[in-house]
């Protein structure tokens, strides 16, 4: 029998990708195979984000788009996953009845009888945050050949409550995923032809499967030959415990880059939105980071606009950003979300979070570029991913993240090699190989 096409789209963070791979695998022993093709396919999935405006409308908006194949094609089977589905999947089931699946993100490793459900014509709906661990009833992962990076969940949902996040509610607790688990399934990546694993939790410096919490684990992955590289997403400051800032000083595998989200850089603007820290308490933490690892590169989070935000609020957050020196960084405006204490609270006018996030990013990016600039004339070590846009080139990451192009014959996807940068982009570094 032809086997199946299954057609995922995966919105939202990192987590998401992780999972969307998981629910493909899921589906492979059910007989599908992945395309990229919404047209061809039997089932098709959106995996969704909730966290900020207008995610429910999104994701109609989404399923409107394919209307016309679901009528031409009444077996074509619709399903919502992720974090939209365990917010609203009994709305969007009852409101749009093309809708056959809903699954939330604890509960798709009962996808494969969700499936032959309704394949035999029937609904289904699962949005529990299940006793049973979903990695423990996920099949092993397929042998296949992969690319040179992936990531790895080691620890989800969160306790941390921040004034305007929905994470908690969609993803539930904090949970982490025993070291065995995770060295298992780092061992079989590699096999697989993994070069570099992130590992990934909403609060994944709050993992605690392994003695010495995250970094036992990160130094328990370096002891893995053949993978070359560890990296780690998303940090909450106040996780930040001695060991693993120590590790980025001790552990070679352990890239010299780090995502921790401050959000604000206003006492009271922090305090309002539950963070738990200071701006202060803050920079002492990258004062510690920069000891231990002196190049690190950082990365962040920032929030305009947050109910009650004054113009000096604002601007505490960009003495804070020009103190800190971003490599890279995400920001947004703050938006109202159900549930969450922040919505609840007086709204800055829109306009004014239009002017502060076009200020905010301004910096950000003379930053960004700056730092990106200065490595012009030095050495990084690339890990090559893929071809490059222009023949003979191939382009791959530095420690740093940066992405970088070389012309060269001699490279594959999976080498690691030392590259001289010669110039600096928009948006990527070029460099030579050595011998120059
Ligand atoms: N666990 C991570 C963040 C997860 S959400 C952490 O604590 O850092 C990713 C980012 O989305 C957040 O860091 C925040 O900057 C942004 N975000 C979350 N809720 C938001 C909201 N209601 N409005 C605007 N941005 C939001
Ligand atoms: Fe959301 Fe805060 Fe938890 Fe991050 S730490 S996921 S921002 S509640
Ligand atoms: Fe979005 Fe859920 Fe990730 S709300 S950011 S997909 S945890």
């Amino acid at each position: 029998m032809a086997p199946k096409k299954l057609y995922i789209k995966t919105y939202g963070c990192q987590m998401n990708v992780y999972d969307s791979e998981r629910m493909a695998e899921a589906m492979g022993g059910e007989g599908y195979e992945t395309t990229e093709r919404p047209e061809d396919a039997d089932m098709i999935l959106l995996n969704t984000c909730h966290i900020r405006e207008k995610a429910a409308e999104k994701v109609y908006s989404e399923l409107g788009r394919y209307k016309g194949l679901k009528a031409a094609r009444p077996d074509l089977k619709i399903g919502v996953a992720g974090c939209v589905a365990q917010a609203e999947g009994e709305e969007i089931m009852r409101r749009q009845p093309m809708v056959d699946l809903v699954v939330g993100p604890q509960s798709y490793h009962r996808l494969p009888e969700m499936e032959a459900k309704v394949r035999s014509g029937g609904k289904a709906l699962d949005t529990d945050f299940p006793e049973e661990d979903k990695f423990d009833h996920l099949k092993g992962r397929p042998k296949a050949k992969r690319g040179p990076t992936a990531f790895l969940t080691v620890q989800e949902g969160c306790d941390k409550f921040c004034a305007f996040c929905v994470v908690p509610y969609t993803r539930g607790a904090e949970v982490s995923r025993p070291a065995e688990r995770v060295l298992t399934e780092a061992r079989d990546l590699v096999e697989r032809g993994v070069r570099e694993i992130t590992l990934l939790g909403q609060n994944v410096n709050a993992y605690h499967g392994h003695d010495g919490g995250l970094a036992g684990l990160i130094h328990a992955l370096a002891e893995v030959d053949g993978l070359e590289r560890i990296r780690f997403t998303t940090s909450h400051p106040n996780d930040m415990d001695e060991a693993l800032i120590e590790a980025h000083g001790t552990c070679d595998k352990l890239m010299p880059y780090l995502h921790l989200p401050v959000q604000a850089g206003s006492d009271k603007i922090l305090k309002r939105m539950n963070r738990q820290h200071t701006a202060e308490q803050y920079l002492r933490l990258i004062e510690r980071l920069r000891a231990a690892r002196p190049d690190l590169h950082l990365s962040g989070d920032f929030i305009v606009g947050f109910p009650e935000e004054t113009e000096a609020d604002f601007q505490a957050t960009l003495d804070l950003i020009e103190a800190v020196e971003y490599g890279s960084a995400f920001s947004f405006k703050y938006s109202e979300r159900p549930g969450t204490p922040a919505a609840e609270r007086p709204q800055v006018p829109e306009d004014e979070k239009d002017d502060r996030l076009q200020r905010l990013q301004a910096l950000l990016t003379k930053q960004q570029r700056s730092l990106q600039d200065a490595m012009v004339g030095r050495d990084v070590h690339v890990l090559f991913e893929k071809p490059g846009r222009l023949p003979g080139q191939m382009v791959g990451k530095s420690e740093y993240l940066h992405a970088v192009h070389v012309e060269t014959s001699g490279i594959v996807p999976g080498d690691l090699a030392r590259i001289r940068i010669e110039s600096s982009g928009p948006n990527s570094l070029k460099g030579v190989m050595y011998p120059l």
